[in-house]
């Protein structure tokens, strides 16, 4: 028998810590539940020190979750414990997740300390935390960096201190794949408790290199037990091991004798919710969920496609949840379509939210044929815009070939009008010139990213923005089929954030 590998997803903590990915607590319920039907054994829900927020979301995930295991994030540190704690006491199932720096730039650097304090430290740690919850697992930041045989002291102490889990992050993103996997192999072979089953070893890896699925890999073939991972591989600067990737090489090379709890049909459709809710969006190559993942452009490989689908595809579509077949919605659709759909995308809304999803729906589906599925998840999140104190009420904007552009722009500022023109070089510096002539306070625009979301001239652009102000940088994202209107509207979103 195969043996079990559990996933745990941390995107609702490393992969939310990343700008502009923030979500309130509603979105996180509504991602861990979508987690939840994938079949993740456990879900890091926050860092509940670090803010009420965080602390709040790991109180309302635990009660709207069941099954998998909630985790809370924290330092080696009693007051993090103390607080993880008090948040995981509605989970059914719960974990702290403590830890510390255990490579030498992080002991002589950060803690300004030495290894034998590191492991009194670690050891502490676990036994207090260990007072609160039975499953008790511990990360040792920068174990990529951690020479092997310190490591192994660490890991057989904190075994020894009660510790069910060992989390062995590559934190920086450094390491070899075939290094990573002897240091695992190095560990199962050097900590006694390991090997007698009294704790498993877990992977955590980042993709500065673009290794950290290899390093997972590496990880579980040489006995790692958990995978910690997150959808489409979001996380700190270059991300975290991708979920899909994962148990996609999983199902694909059965030789390597590990079986998930995963649901792969439900990837797809987890994938789009995350990327809709987070405002991330999901490049088109990325593997598995990009929307190129099984596109076929080549003459050869369209020819040798229709032939045979085996002759270049490995997976079929349909195993991650991607079915071409699937009910396209259209302006003749009925709210009961639409609501069917979203709820197969994680999305469960009734009563007025659904109407009113349902009338932009309509709007919407009058200026494009087809509704995609990242058409209805950005509807559905369009009531976050509504409260908003400050409201595009209009725009009109003049612009075409040896003409400078010029743009009128009406705003609702917490129930009052007000009115601006304005000419630039260009639509949108046209439009956004005349907001700020509004709006009179001094940002600048530090990125600006417009993105159809699928295919068509009638497709709804996505706009991603980050504004700055007084010192501060915001994010703002704005969607509509009319990319000079989404462009305002990401750069109110910015304004409706600033924190004066
Ligand atoms: O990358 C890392 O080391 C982490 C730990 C806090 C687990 O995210
Ligand atoms: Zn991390």
């Amino acid at each position: 028998m195969s043996d079990r590998l559990f996933i745990f997803d941390t995107t609702l903590r490393d992969g939310e810590q990343v700008p502009g990915c923030q979500l309130n607590t509603v979105e996180k319920i509504q991602v861990a539940k979508q987690l939840e039907a994938l079949g993740v054994d456990v879900i890091e829900a926050g860092f509940p020190i670090s803010s009420p927020g965080d602390f709040n979301s790991v109180i309302e995930i635990s009660k709207a979750v069941t099954w998998p295991t909630i985790c809370a994030l924290t330092r080696a540190v009693q007051k993090d414990i103390d607080v993880a704690a008090e948040a995981l006491q509605f989970a059914k199932h719960k974990r702290i997740h403590t830890g510390i720096g255990t490579s030498d730039s992080h002991i002589k650097y950060k803690f300004n300390s030495n290894r034998e304090e590191i492991i009194e430290r670690a050891v502490a740690a676990v036994k207090y935390a260990k007072r609160y919850v039975e499953d008790v697992e511990f990360y040792a930041e920068d174990a990529g960096r951690t020479d092997n045989e310190y490591l192994a002291r660490v890991v057989d102490a904190v075994v020894k201190a009660g510790a069910t889990v060992v989390n062995i992050p590559d934190t920086t993103g450094y390491c070899l794949p075939q290094e990573f996997g002897a240091k695992i192999k190095y560990l199962m072979e050097h900590v006694d408790g390991l090997s007698a089953g009294k704790a498993i070893l877990s992977t955590h890896c980042h993709n500065d290199l673009g290794m950290a699925t290899a390093n997972t890999i590496a990880g579980i073939m040489n006995g790692a037990r958990q995978a910690e991972v997150t959808i489409n591989g979001i996380g700190e600067r270059a991300g975290n091991t991708s979920l899909e990737e994962v148990a996609m090489i999983l199902k694909c090379h059965k030789g390597i004798d590990v079986d998930t709890n995963i649901n792969t049909q439900k990837i797809y459709p987890t994938s789009r919710l995350v990327s809709s809710l987070m405002n991330m969006p999901v490049q088109p190559n990325k593997a598995i969920v990009g929307r190129n993942a099984f596109a076929h452009s080549s003459g050869i490989h369209q020819d040798g496609v229709l032939k045979n689908v085996q002759t270049y595809e490995i997976i079929d579509p349909k195993d991650v949840g991607i079915d071409d077949n699937a009910i396209v919605l259209t302006a003749r659709s009925g709210r009961a379509a639409l609501k069917h759909r979203l709820s197969v995308l994680g999305v469960e809304l009734e009563g007025e939210r659904l109407d009113a999803t349902y009338q932009e729906f309509l709007k919407l589906a009058d200026k494009k044929k087809e509704v995609n599925d990242d058409d209805i998840l950005m509807l559905a999140g369009a009531d976050r815009a509504a409260a908003h104190a400050i409201k595009l009420d209009y725009l009109q904007v003049t612009t075409g070939m040896g003409v400078k552009s010029v743009a009128c722009i009406g705003l609702d500022i917490a129930g009052e009008k007000f009115e601006a023109s304005a000419s630039g070089n260009g639509p949108v510096d046209a439009a956004i010139k005349a907001l700020k002539n509004i709006i009179k306070r001094h940002t600048v625009l530090k990125e600006f990213t417009i993105q159809a979301i699928s295919k068509g001239s009638d497709d709804v652009g996505k706009v991603h923005m980050q504004v700055e102000y007084d010192g501060h940088v915001y994010y703002g994202f704005g969607a509509n089929t009319d990319i000079v209107s989404a462009s305002v509207e990401a750069y109110i979103d910015c304004i409706n954030k600033f924190k004066k």
